[in-house]
Parts: C-alpha cells; structure tokens; sequence
C-alpha cells in the first residue's frame, strides 16, 4: 500500500522538486498539497504550486495556508535569503503551465485536519518542507491530529549549522514559535535538516544524468537545478545545490536512504544569537527522553535514483495520456 502524504510547500525550487518526487514515486500516495508563505509570499508560492502540480498531472487537493508566521514578523527578500535564492516569483527559470485546477476553499489548516481525521489511524504522514506555520495551526484546531498521523516528517533545522543564520535554518527561523510547538507535541518528528541535505547536491553527473532522461519534465527539473545552482553558488559559495525538500519524501519513500538516529530536539525562542536554533542532544546531556528522529546519513546514490525514476515515471505516464487521447 502506497503511503499517504500531505505535502505542506513553499515553493521554491526543491518544494518543486519534492512535489515531482511524491507525484512519481509508485509508494507515495499525494492527497493533498497545501502552501504557506516562506521562501515568497503566500500568493506566489500557492500558484507555484498549483503550476507545479499541472505540470506533474497530480489529482492532489491543494489549498492555501497562512500568509504570515504566529508571533515573528515575517522573513521579507531583504532581510532574509529567500528571493535572493529562489527569485522574484518564488520559482524563476523555466516557464510553468498556467494552474488546470481550482484551489480547495478551506484553509490549508482546516484541509490538515479533515484529511488526518477521515483516515484510518496512522495512515496519514504530513511532510512539511516550508515554515511550521500551518502544521502548528492544524494542531490547535484540532489536538487530536497529533495522535491520529503516522508522523510529521519535516525539512527543517540542523543539528551543527544554521543557513539563514549561523544558528538558524530558514523553515524554523522564518517562524520559530510554530516549530517550536510542534517539535514540543506528543507525535514522532522525524527532523531532516541541513546536515542531512547538504549531503543531496545536485552535482553535473546528476544533472546530466536528469537531462539524459530526455522528456520535458526532465528538461524543467534540469533548468530548475541550473538556476538553483546559480543562486547556491553566490549566496553560499556551494558549488552544487542541496536539494533539501526532496529529502524528506524520500525518508518517507525508502528509510534505507536517509539514515535517523535518536536525539531530543528543541526549538530556541529565546536566544538573541540562537533563534530558531533546533538544539540537538544526541547524548542526552539534558536528562530529556528522546523525543525525535534526525536525519543524519544520505545514501547519495539511492537518493538520486528515486528523483530520476519519479521522473521517468511521470513522462512515461504523460507520453501514455497524450497517445491515447
Ligand atoms: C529550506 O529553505 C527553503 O529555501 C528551501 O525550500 C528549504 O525548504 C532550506 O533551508
Ligand atoms: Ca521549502
């Protein structure tokens, strides 16, 4: 039985990325997409779903979150990296198909809960690759989601760096009270974060290997790895990109390629240098049980595998719906 997912986006390139995976990959099952605002504003990112998910045929429900963080004042392009590394629009590079669906009218919070409460138990896992904003709002409507998902698998965090500053990675620092809630909450976070992604590079093998599949989705992912790349290099000085988001479906997908081990995380919404930092004690220095999972190995090759495959899979299934109508 495929896994039953909702993808929480702020797309943003490896949102994108994350979207073509669970969209390919024969043991995701996508129900829902839902957006909030992060790497651009709550409009952008929820077209950029939409485009995205035209662009992959997904049957997905899709509705729009929270334009703004709990407490914080948002994270805006200039005082904080998002434009600077996914552009104007949230998405810049290849041109998009225009939205073929409508969005789903409840709130991307209120979609959360409907979608976890008619469920069986355990069968739905949320994977949020954005800000918490929405996961943690999903929360107080409705407590019992906690204990009703399989899990909350989440892009996010770090355990030895921040990004958007030294302490702090982008997705919790642009609204750290909301992580923090749902670091705190009773369910299992499985926390795959900057020491996990800066492992999933998009080196010119890989790139190579995406464009050699030779459809036009192939050709999109390609040029979205060329200006995410682009952006990578002068906003970090990495020669490759991190393909962070797609990580944490590919956790979901096969455990084998993203190796956890057990840690106790906790969000910092105090510290003047820290905030936003997600403290990791994998020791247990703090006497605190171990309340999460963290990503800590990827299995490179596996990882790339699964992104070409959902690929491949994707444009055969188009090639099929295009001969056949
Ligand atoms: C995270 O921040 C965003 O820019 C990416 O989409 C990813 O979710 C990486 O820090
Ligand atoms: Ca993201």
């Amino acid at each position: 039985m495929p896994r039953k997912i909702i993808l929480d986006v702020d797309p943003g390139h490896d949102d994108a990325i994350a979207i073509v995976l669970a969209e390919g990959n024969p043991e995701i099952d996508l129900v829902a997409i839902t957006s909030v605002a992060g790497n651009q504003t709550l409009p952008k990112v929820t077209y950029n779903a939409m485009r995205v998910a035209t662009l992959v045929g997904s049957q997905a429900t899709i509705a729009r979150g929270a334009e703004f963080p709990l407490m914080r004042k948002q994270l805006t392009d200039h005082d904080i990296i998002a434009g600077s590394v996914h552009g104007v629009s949230g998405l810049d590079g290849p041109v998009l198909p225009e939205p073929s669906m409508e969005l789903d009218p409840r709130h991307a919070a209120q979609l959360i809960v409907d979608v976890v409460m008619e469920h069986e138990p355990q069968e739905i896992t949320l994977v949020p690759t954005g800000p918490l904003t929405n996961i943690a709002l999903a929360m107080r409507l409705e407590p019992k989601i906690v204990e009703r998902v399989r899990g909350v698998v989440l892009m996010g965090g770090g355990y030895t760096q921040g990004n958007a500053t030294p302490a702090a990675e982008f997705n919790i620092l642009a609204d750290p009270e909301a992580a923090a809630a749902v670091f705190a909450a009773e369910w299992q976070v499985t926390m795959v974060g900057l020491d996990l992604t800066h492992q999933a590079v998009a080196t010119p093998e890989v790139k190579e290997r995406i464009r050699a599949i030779g459809t036009p989705l192939s050709q999109t992912v390609a040029e979205w790895l060329d200006f995410f790349g682009g952006t990578y290099s002068s906003v970090w000085k990495m020669p490759y990109p991190p393909i962070h988001d797609a990580c944490a479906v590919a956790r979901v997908i096969n455990p084998d390629v993203v190796h956890v081990e057990e840690a106790f995380v906790v969000v910092e919404t105090q510290g003047k240098w820290t905030y936003g930092e997600t403290v990791t004690d994998f020791l247990g220095a703090f006497g605190e049980p171990f309340n999460n999972l963290v990503a800590t190995k990827l299995h490179f090759e596996g990882f790339w595998d699964l992104i070409v495959d959902a690929i491949t899979r994707i444009g055969e299934r188009q090639a099929q719906q295009s001969t056949s109508a």
